[in-house]
């Protein structure tokens, strides 16, 4: 059992909290289980989620399709949406054509819209679940590493809109979850690293024993050990519940989850997208414990310890940007990043491992001098 604390409220979450293959998660209006199937094939797990549906429609990722469902006979006679996954179709449009499709075939709340992809899917399918008739049951199906280890559990979804990323947004729940790592067999080396940062985020937030056990698996998954992989999944998402089952809907404790993402998010956007997202998060984490450093509230043998673990995530390629960027856009991207009011950043430390706090950075001159010896703090290290 690991235990952390928020603020001043305490967690407790278990290394593994399956019992019979899965879990449950508390959610308004309903819980939901998380489910981890032990399949030969991973079509074989979406084969049974449609089989135990009185009136299944599939909503599917066009390559996850080729690559994993279509030599699946089960499948072929049920109704299918296919979506090409990019940040271009993650819109409103494509949502009203899932919608039209669900009209098309008749869905009603009896109905179970079984959602296989990655966050993209993700995003669309429990969009439109929400919408159509008030509601329809979705399951979902994550099969990238984010989606699985992330984004799959806790409601928020979010569609791109004009040029403004995740700007329409909602929370819808699905009534399950099936996580079956099969899938990520085929997942590029980008998005699998992608993901893991996600998952080393969840693993820091979990504190001394979820630490351990990232810096006791990652090396393993590294050598390609399915198990330890699993257990990273399993370890990120028990954090991430239990941090979700005290503050569904970000009152205030969830913002936690944001941890890394403050300087992350202002990094892919001046890089031009060019550092995944995960990695962003991961080189967001250490640079935001640089400015904990600074600021006096976390010890050098703590920020050192997280540095060895996050430094094994980085690729060449995005240290190199990172050491290559110019910082002076950052006032104007962290100003419009959501947990901006006023002047100030609040902003998500680790003050010890096992301890979050949120602190208000003001966004002025100094801010940007002590960002800069941050990062170039971060880039010495990696
Ligand atoms: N709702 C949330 O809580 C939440 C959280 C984080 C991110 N997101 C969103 O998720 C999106 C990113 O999602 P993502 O990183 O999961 O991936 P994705 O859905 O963007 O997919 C990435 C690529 O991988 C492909 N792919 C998916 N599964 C595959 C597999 N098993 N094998 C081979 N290829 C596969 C897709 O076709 C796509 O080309 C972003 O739009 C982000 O905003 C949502
Ligand atoms: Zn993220």
């Amino acid at each position: 059992m690991g235990s952390f604390r928020i603020q001043n409220q305490s967690f407790s979450a278990p290394l593994d909290p399956r019992e019979n293959g899965g879990f449950v998660t508390r959610s308004v209006p309903r819980p939901y289980v998380v489910e981890f199937p032990q399949s030969t094939r991973p079509s074989e797990s979406v084969a049974k989620l449609i089989g135990a549906c009185r009136h299944p429609l599939l909503l599917v990722d066009g390559r996850v399709a080729q690559l994993h469902l279509d030599a699946e006979p089960s499948l072929a006679s049920v109704p299918r949406f296919t979506i090409e996954a990019n940040e271009e179709s993650k819109n409103i449009q494509t949502v009203l054509k899932i919608i039209d499709f669900l009209e098309t075939n008749r869905a009603t709340r009896t109905s179970m819209l079984a959602v296989v992809g990655g966050g993209i899917v993700q995003d669309l399918g429990a969009f439109a679940g929400y919408l159509f008739k008030r509601g329809i049951p979705w399951t979902f199906v994550p099969t990238t590493l984010l989606a699985q280890g992330d984004s799959g559990m806790g409601g928020k979804t979010a569609l791109n809109h004009k040029k403004t990323k995740n700007l329409l947004a909602l929370f819808s729940a699905p009534r399950r979850v099936i996580i079956d790592t099969g899938f990520l067999d085929t997942l590029g080396d980008n998005d699998m690293l992608s993901g893991m940062g996600e998952v080393f985020r969840l693993h820091v937030t979990g504190g001394v024993d979820f630490l351990t056990a990232f810096e006791q698996e990652f090396p393993r998954f590294k050598e390609g050990s399915k198990d330890a992989l699993l257990r990273l999944i399993i370890g990120a998402l028990s954090v991430k519940r239990a941090v979700i089952e005290r503050d569904e809907f970000e009152v205030d404790l969830r913002r936690s989850l944001n941890y890394g993402h403050s300087f992350g998010h202002a990094l892919e956007a001046l890089v031009d997208f060019r550092i995944p997202h995960g990695i962003a998060v991961t080189i967001g984490m250490l640079v935001e414990n640089e400015v904990a450093l600074r600021r006096g509230l976390l010890s050098k043998s703590e920020r050192d310890r997280m540095l060895r673990a996050g430094r094994a995530l980085v690729p060449a390629a995005s240290r190199n940007e990172l050491a290559s960027v110019k910082l002076d856009g950052i006032l104007e991207l962290l100003r419009r990043d959501k947990k901006t009011e006023g002047s100030a950043l609040k902003l998500v430390v680790v003050e010890s491992i096992g301890q979050i706090r949120f602190i208000d950075l003001e966004l002025d001159t100094p801010t940007v001098g002590l960002l800069h010896d941050s990062v170039a703090a971060v880039v010495h290290a990696l």
